[in-house]
């Protein structure tokens, strides 16, 4: 099978006819997005990205990795938005499930993230569990002005030169940031880090595949390379109009639905690895589209949890959403349920079946319901989790999410309601001029 397969035929029901209609418009946005005559054209450096990464790049970025795996046991990537949730996203998708309750191995140093909250007791807590630690930080900033992550990085290279010395230290921070402005430019260049560039015509949301998110997924040990080459087999197989642009169909699907008041997109998901990847997505559209008064809500669940929680409310509360179910065809490992003499709990009727078995049951009963009860059902198949799916996927949403934007009749790229809570927040706080 392929990377990743899309099948949209029980959300194609529901909408058929807005679908069929809206072919045109589709292939007006994806011209727009290949060719940047639409909105927001000066941040399409992500369209292109995959296939123009250089070799040399991602080897410094690897040989940077090995200086950080090897001097420490923990890296603290510090980040909010799209400069952390791509890299969190796609080693929790790569990462044993339990890996936080194991010590550090020598070479394979935690990943840690900090400066998406202003939690002091978060803070607090993270540097009791840095006290004495070996540890790096990448900071990332695009702006190079972001408040959360100013505030973690500066106690946390506080810390930092205190373990280890402000010479040490030095060759254990990273910064990623604009080439040329902002405070963390300024301060990188004046301390001597080694730094990364975040291009201009990326903006954060869109910024997985550069070192944003590139840096911190090697630091935990995942192959950079073969992510690149899933993303570039999805930028070549998504260029052009057609069937065989599942980026397109998605984008069209999910316009087509929303036209039809289908107002709630909920990305699904049944591997608990992917919790994260859900909130990358999440800000992906919700940024991209949320404006103008117009958008759909990006929501996100994890199953079978959540069918315990939300469950009810999908099955029979307002009909105005629709699903896109992310399902793994192949688990890493085999587990079967066992036999048991007593079969108290009556299970013996699934003894020795595969547990990937009852979970793809569980998927397939809750779609036909969800179908039953007029929640249209979009799924997205991944072959296995590895870095080369998740590059196809990741590439795969970015494009979609911006001819959906296109479509939708907004500019994708830009996010000026970010700003409102600043402006009050630094008012509140009597931050000078404001
Ligand atoms: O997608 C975006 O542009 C935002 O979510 C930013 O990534 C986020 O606000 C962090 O910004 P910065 O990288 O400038 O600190």
């Amino acid at each position: 099978m392929k990377a990743i397969e899309l099948n949209i035929e029980k959300a194609l029901y529901f909408a058929e006819g807005k679908f069929n209609d809206n072919k045109d418009a589709a292939v007006e946005a994806l011209t727009k997005v290949e060719e940047g005559t639409g909105a927001g054209n000066d941040f399409l450096g992500w369209v292109n990205l995959p296939s123009e990464t250089p070799a040399e790049l991602l080897d410094r970025i690897n040989a940077t990795a090995k200086r950080l795996q090897d001097n420490c046991d923990y890296v603290v990537c510090v980040g909010i938005g799209g400069s952390y949730l791509g890299a969190k996203a796609v080693n929790t998708a790569l990462a044993d499930n339990f890996e936080y309750y194991y010590a550090p191995n020598p070479g394979e140093p935690k990943v840690l993230y900090a400066g998406q909250n202003i939690s002091e007791d978060y803070t607090a807590e993270l540097e009791k569990l840095l006290d004495g630690k070996r540890f790096g930080i990448i900071v990332i900033s695009k702006s190079g002005t972001t408040t959360e992550p100013a505030i973690a990085f500066r106690i946390l290279k506080e810390k930092l030169e205190k373990q280890a010395g402000k010479t040490a230290a030095k060759d254990l921070i990273v910064a990623i940031t604009d080439a040329s402005k902002g405070a963390l430019r300024t301060l990188a260049d004046q301390e001597g880090y080694e730094t990364y560039v975040i291009p201009d015509n990326v903006g954060g949301r869109f910024s997985v595949l550069t070192p944003v998110g590139l840096l911190p997924i090697a630091v935990a040990g995942h192959d950079i390379k073969k992510l690149v080459a899933g993303a570039v087999e999805m930028e070549n197989s998504t260029k052009h109009s057609g069937d065989g642009n599942i980026a397109e169909t998605y984008a069209r699907m999910r316009n087509a639905l929303y036209a039809d008041g289908k107002k709630i997109e909920i990305l699904v998901n049944f591997e608990p690895k992917l919790h994260y990847f859900n909130e990358w997505w999440k800000q992906l559209y919700g940024e991209s589209e949320g404006k103008d008064h117009k958008g759909i809500f990006p929501a996100a669940v994890d199953f079978t949890t959540d069918l315990h929680s939300m469950g009810q409310w999908i099955q029979e509360g307002e009909r105005t959403i629709f699903e896109t179910v992310i399902s793994v065809a192949k688990p890493a490992v085999e587990r079967r349920v066992p036999s048991d003499e007593a079969n108290l709990d009556g299970l013996n009727y699934m003894a020795g079946k595969r547990i990937d078995e009852v979970n793809k049951m569980a998927e397939l009963g809750t779609q036909m319901a969800h179908v039953d009860g007029g929640v249209p059902n979009m799924r997205i198949v991944l072959d296995s989790l590895n870095e080369h799916t998740l590059g196809a996927l990741i590439y795969f949403f970015e494009k979609a999410c911006g001819i959906s934007g296109y479509m939708l009749g907004v500019n994708p790229f830009n996010q000026p309601g970010v700003e409102a809570y600043k402006k009050n927040m630094f008012k509140l706080l009597k931050k000078p001029g404001y």
